[in-house]
């Protein structure tokens, strides 16, 4: 392989995803924020490639996914092998000499096991995982060997017993030379079980024709392909258990990690505990010396060093808390900045707002921020104490140093250091609780 050597790709992710029973195509459902085919090409683009042309289903010719790659729309799904020929004819320039294949529903291959197919040297190479023992009874294609050389894949639909008990499968994955490709596509058939036209006939069509054929052996767990709800059940947990092990390498503590659920861009950093049960979605970034206590589910926020969050939190798009804020149970925050040391321990709701530094939110405080048309900002500065069950109607300030009453229901500016208070005044009327009970009590004597 010399530099100016040019290699292609083609993902196969054109297939009606029956067997997962979804009106969305398998390709696009979701694992840990990234779509199954965005996961292929992540890998992909780790690679030396020219060109990675997609071969697409009518259904959804066009995706944010496909961004940057050349798109073949597959009219019909005649197979893999007919999929494999519509992808060929995109590659713009002749100079393409050798062409990668990978299935849209195999997200776990990694870029070091496909920088191996890349470096072998034989006219078609091709991947080959072997069955554990509890899935022996798998469908996946099976590899047949004649003295240690791989001679034909058989599908499973199309294999007696016998081929059936072979461990050794067909990853979907092979490196073929360019020029082998297109001589063989023609020679393909869809005289089968399947009555499609099958890709994996190309090995033994290599055979026929003298060509040299390799077969590199892989970890099963790189191939798993997503077929069914079960197989993406599976494929997500190790994707989740990949991230969980690069972040605890890096320093973070996870309590039973199994419980967790990361996205792909989860980014946290040394010394932070995250307990049992807490959900990242997309775009949280997360520093040092943070605690996630249990139950909590954050999205598109930052947390910087010393915070501590939840139990049952919910930090919602767009949040940034400062060092050492400190967020309670059952406190929602959508598009806030919380100074640092502030705290909203208990119960309560800020959308749209600013905290400046050690502000305390009391028990239940509430930002009406949205008049059922615009949404409004509230601006809390420096070292404002928020009485319990404040309701703040936005837009509002309330000014640094300043005080709530607890029950206030803000609608104006509250200025630096005042003490806002807005509720009925209290009458204490004497006695009054002790004749009334002893009135019930004897109307209830005399039904
Ligand atoms: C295929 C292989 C099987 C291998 C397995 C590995 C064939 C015939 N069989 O089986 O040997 O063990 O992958 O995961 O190749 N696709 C199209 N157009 C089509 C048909 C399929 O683009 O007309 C795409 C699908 O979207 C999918 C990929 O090709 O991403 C593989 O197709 P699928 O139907 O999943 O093949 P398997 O039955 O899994
Ligand atoms: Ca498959």
């Amino acid at each position: 392989m010399t530099s100016s050597h040019k290699i292609g790709c083609i993902v196969l992710a054109a297939g009606q995803s029956k067997r997962l029973k979804s009106k969305v195509a398998k390709i696009f459902h979701d694992l840990a924020g990234r779509s199954v085919l965005g996961h292929v090409l992540h890998t992909l683009n780790q690679l030396p490639l020219n060109q990675v042309v997609i071969v697409a289903s009518p259904i959804t010719p066009m995706h944010p996914d496909y961004l940057n790659h050349t798109v073949i729309v597959q009219d019909r799904q005649l197979g893999t092998g007919h999929a494999a020929s519509m992808g060929v004819t995109g590659f713009g320039a002749d100079d393409i000499e050798e062409v990668i294949i990978v299935c849209g529903d195999t997200p776990l291959l990694l870029p070091e096991t496909l920088m191996q197919l890349i470096k072998s040297t034989a006219d078609l190479t091709l991947l080959v995982a072997s069955l554990p023992d509890h899935l022996l009874d798998a469908t996946y294609g099976r590899v047949m060997f004649e003295h240690d050389k791989p001679i034909r894949i058989v599908e499973y639909k199309d294999a007696d017993d016998s081929v059936r008990a072979s461990p050794l499968i067909n990853a979907g994955v092979y490196k073929i030379k360019v020029d082998l490709l297109k001589k063989l596509l023609p020679q393909l058939s869809n005289e089968n079980a399947g009555n499609e036209y099958y890709l994996t006939d190309l090995v033994h069509l290599a055979v026929e024709c003298g060509a040299e054929i390799q077969a590199i052996l892989v970890d099963f767990e790189e191939v798993l392909g997503i077929n069914t709800r079960i197989e993406l059940e599976k494929v997500d947990a190790i994707i989740q258990s990949r991230l969980v092990s690069a972040l605890m390498a890096n320093g973070v503590t996870f309590q039973q990690p199994q419980t967790t659920r990361l996205s792909v861009d989860t980014v946290i950093g040394q010394d932070t505990v995250i307990e049992p049960c807490v959900i990242f979605k997309k775009g949280v970034t997360i520093n040092t010396n943070v605690r996630i206590k249990s139950f909590s589910y954050l999205e598109n926020c930052h947390l910087k060093d010393g915070v501590s969050v939840g139990p049952h939190a919910h930090i919602r798009g767009g949040c940034v808390l400062d060092e050492d804020s400190e967020v309670g149970n059952f406190v929602e925050l959508k598009a806030t900045h919380l100074g640092k040391k502030a705290k909203a321990k208990h119960l309560t709701y800020l959308g749209d707002a600013t905290v400046g530094n050690f502000a305390n939110i009391g028990a239940g405080t509430i930002t009406a921020n949205y008049d059922g048309f615009f949404k409004h900002k509230t601006i809390i500065d420096e070292s404002v104490h928020l009485g319990a069950n404040t309701v703040l109607v936005a837009p509002l300030t309330v000014g640094a140093e300043a005080m709530t009453a607890a029950g206030a229901v803000i609608t104006e500016n509250v200025p630096p250091g005042a003490l806002a208070i807005s509720r009925t005044p209290q009458k204490n009327k004497e006695n009054w609780a002790c004749l009334y009970k002893e009135k019930m009590r004897n109307k209830k004597k005399i039904n």
